[in-house]
């Protein structure tokens, strides 16, 4: 091997490093077992939004009262632009006066009813490795941060996701100082470790299939204070509730999807109501979830 092979081998090996040292990757092991195989479920919605585009990515806009609307980034779950996902985020939008913005970051090539379950957790790792936070997500998500203050004049945002989407959310309410509430719903590969870097209010609500996330809530709470988490599991509803695998037949999972939605709209509007740039005082504070 010559020495400039040495230098680039080395260099790789460092980058490869830095990345384990930043975070952990997205890791397939700690998926839910139901979220590697049930299927996205079939929906005759009509979405009521409409899509634009930023660069060579679109966007989905939730339709909204006027330029005041807060808005409010959505982390889809790897079935991409799915019309059972834009049902969810429509009628969010509704509820809390929120311009509801979910970019497409797997750019058109999400999984899909004819590609999932991939045919090996290798398939399905390297896929998610492609999209991870450090590749290109956190780079999209300042890119439409950017943008949104452009178009609005607003200089903080609410964000959340479910699935995959919740992973991208953690990352984001650890890093981007414009985040000032998140949300994340049956989220997958997100550990409790990874409680300890967030700066961002940020609530839990995980589905009937997710490990106990009380640990990770504790964390929050301490670092946090109570008025800025909380915590919500659905011991009803499965993985997938909140995105392409919502089942409207279902009465569980409409019950959750609508509480979900609930929760949501009353901790976005009270965190991003605030101007301080501090977080919120906790005082007599009682939470709008179960703790
Ligand atoms: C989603 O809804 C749009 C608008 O009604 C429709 O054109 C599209 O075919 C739907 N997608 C699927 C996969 O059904
Ligand atoms: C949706 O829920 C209904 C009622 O529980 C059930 O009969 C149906 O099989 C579900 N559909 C899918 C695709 O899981
Ligand atoms: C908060 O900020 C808004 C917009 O910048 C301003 O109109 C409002 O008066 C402020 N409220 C307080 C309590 O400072």
């Amino acid at each position: 091997m010559s020495i400039s092979m040495f230098a680039i081998v080395g260099a790789i090996a460092l980058n490869f490093l830095l990345v384990l040292a930043h975070s952990p990757v997205y890791d397939v092991k700690i998926v839910p077992e139901t979220c590697k195989k049930s299927m996205p479920v079939q929906t005759n919605y009509k979405p009521l939004g409409t899509t634009r585009k930023l660069g060579d990515m679109d966007i989905y806009e939730t339709p909204y009262r006027n330029k005041a609307s807060q808005v409010v980034l959505f982390v889809y779950d790897i079935f991409g632009f799915h019309n059972n996902t834009k049902q969810n985020i429509d009628n969010l939008a509704a509820e809390g006066n929120f311009r509801i913005v979910m970019p497409d970051y797997l750019r058109g090539k999400p999984l899909t009813e004819s590609s999932f379950p991939p045919k090996d957790e290798k398939e399905l790792q390297n896929y998610l490795e492609s999209h991870s936070w450090e590749k290109h997500i956190k780079k999209d998500t300042m890119a439409v941060l950017e943008e949104y203050k452009k178009v609005t004049g607003q200089n903080k945002f609410g964000m959340f996701g479910n699935c995959w989407g919740g992973r991208m959310t953690v990352e984001a309410a650890s890093e981007l100082p414009e985040i000032k509430a998140s949300a994340i719903v049956h989220p997958s590969s997100v550990t409790t470790e990874m409680a300890k870097k967030v700066k961002a209010p940020l609530f839990l609500l995980p589905s009937q299939d997710e490990p106990d996330m009380i640990p990770f809530f504790n964390i929050l709470r301490d670092r946090l204070g109570r008025c800025n988490t909380g915590h919500r599991r659905f011991v009803d509803a499965p993985h997938g509730f909140m995105g392409a695998r919502s089942n409207y037949s279902d009465p569980a999972q409409v019950k959750a999807i609508k509480e979900t939605t609930a929760i949501i709209s009353k901790f976005f509007q009270e965190e991003l109501s605030i101007n301080s740039t501090s977080l919120r005082k906790c005082s007599n504070y009682r939470s709008p979830g179960l703790a």
